[in-house]
C-alpha cells in the first residue's frame, strides 16, 4: 500500500515541486545519487568495483529535451574508463514520442560507448513502455550485439522473455524485481521471488550474460550456485546492485573474486529516481522522515 502510494507520489508534479526544492531532502539524495559522478566512479573503481551510470532524467515531453539527454550521455562517455556501461532510459530518449526516434537516439549513444570500450544496457521503465523497449533493444543488437536489456521478474511474462533471450548469443540481460507498478504483475515478494529464480535458471542455462541486479541475499546466493552448476565461472555473469544499497556487500563479492557492477546515478532530476528507491523499503521512509525532521 506505501510502495503504491509513494509510486504515485513519484509521478506527481506538485509533490516533485515540493520535494525537490526543498534543502531538507538534501541527505537523502546523497546516499543514493553521486553528487560528483566521475569522483564517485573513480572510487568504486579503485575498490574493484564496476560501473554503470545513469543520467538521471526520464519522460521527456519533446525533440530538444531528448536531444539534450543524448549530449549528457556523450560528455559523460568521454570521461568513462574502459570496461564501463551507461545505464538509458528510453523514455528520456523520446519512446514516447517515437520509438523510431528513441531508437536513433539510442544508437548514438551505443556508437559514442562502443567506440570507447564501453556498453550500454537499457533500462526497464513503466509497463505500457516494455513492447517499445525491447523492440528497440532487438533493432539495436543487429548493429551493437552488446547492448544489454532490463527484464522485471515481477511482470507476468517475464519467464518466458528470459527463455526467448537465452537463446541469443552473448545476449546482455539484467534482471530486476522490478521497481514501478504494473496491471497484473505480480504483487507478493514470494511471487515476485519465484519468478526471479525462474528467470535467473533460464539465463543462467542460456546463451548469453547475466547480470543480477538484486540486493536479496537469498537470490544473490541462488545465482551463485546456479552459476556453478551451469559451469559458468566469474567471468560469465555479473552482480549488480545500487550506489548506496549495501555497499559493504558489494566489497564482499567483489572481495571474493565476483564480477560487482554498481548503478551510479546522477544529475539534477533525481526526484523520481529517489521516490523508487524510498518505495523499495518502508524503513527508508524513517530515515526520510528523520532526516527531514531533525534538519526542521
Ligand atoms: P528487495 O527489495 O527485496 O531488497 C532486498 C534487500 O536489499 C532489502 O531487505 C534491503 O536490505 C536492501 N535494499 C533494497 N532496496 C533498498 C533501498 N532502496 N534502500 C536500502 N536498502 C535496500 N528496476 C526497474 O524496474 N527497472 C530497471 O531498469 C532497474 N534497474 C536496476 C538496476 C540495478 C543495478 C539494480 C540493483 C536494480 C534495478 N532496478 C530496476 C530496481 C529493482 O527492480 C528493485 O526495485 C530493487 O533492486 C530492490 O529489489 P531487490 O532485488 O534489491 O530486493
Amino acid at each position: 500500500m506505501l510502495r503504491q502510494v509513494l509510486l504515485a507520489v513519484s509521478r506527481s508534479d506538485r509533490a516533485r515541486r515540493v520535494v525537490s526544492t526543498s534543502p531538507l531532502t538534501r541527505d537523502v539524495v546523497k546516499r543514493y545519487v553521486a553528487g560528483d559522478v566521475e569522483g564517485a566512479v573513480a572510487e568504486l573503481t579503485d575498490r574493484r568495483l564496476l560501473v554503470t551510470v545513469d543520467h538521471l532524467g526520464e519522460e521527456v515531453s519533446d525533440r530538444a529535451q531528448a536531444e539534450g539527454a543524448v549530449e549528457d550521455y556523450l560528455q559523460i562517455i568521454g570521461r568513462l574508463p574502459a570496461g564501463a556501461d551507461v545505464s538509458v532510459k528510453l523514455t528520456a530518449l523520446g519512446l514516447r514520442l517515437s520509438e523510431q526516434l528513441a531508437l536513433d537516439n539510442a544508437a548514438s549513444i551505443c556508437e559514442a560507448a562502443t567506440a570507447r570500450g564501453l556498453t550500454l544496457t537499457l533500462d526497464a521503465e513503466e509497463h505500457d513502455t516494455i513492447a517499445g523497449l525491447h523492440s528497440v533493444h532487438a533493432t539495436l543488437r543487429k548493429e551493437h550485439p552488446d547492448v544489454g536489456v532490463v527484464v522485471q521478474s515481477y511482470l507476468r511474462d517475464s519467464v518466458e522473455r528470459c527463455i526467448r533471450l537465452a537463446e541469443l548469443d552473448d545476449v546482455r540481460v539484467r534482471l530486476c524485481k522490478g521497481a514501478y507498478t504494473a496491471p497484473g504483475a505480480h504483487k507478493s515478494s514470494g511471487e515476485i521471488d519465484r519468478a526471479y529464480v525462474r528467470c535467473l535458471k533460464a539465463l543462467m542455462a542460456g546463451n548469453g550474460y547475466p547480470m543480477v541486479a538484486t540486493h536479496d541475499p537469498r537470490l544473490i546466493e541462488i545465482a551463485s550456485a546456479l552459476a556453478v552448476i551451469n559451469g559458468r565461472d566469474a567471468t560469465g555473469f555479473e552482480y549488480q546492485m545500487l550506489y548506496g544499497v549495501r555497499p559493504a556487500e558489494q566489497e564482499r563479492l567483489a572481495e571474493q573474486g565476483a564480477q560487482v557492477r554498481v548503478y551510479v546515478p546522477y544529475g539534477s532530476d533525481w526526484y523520481a529516481y529517489l521516490m523508487r528507491r524510498l518505495a523499495e523499503r518502508p524503513a527508508n521512509l524513517a530515515f526520510f522522515a528523520r532526516s527531514l525532521v531533525s534538519r526542521g
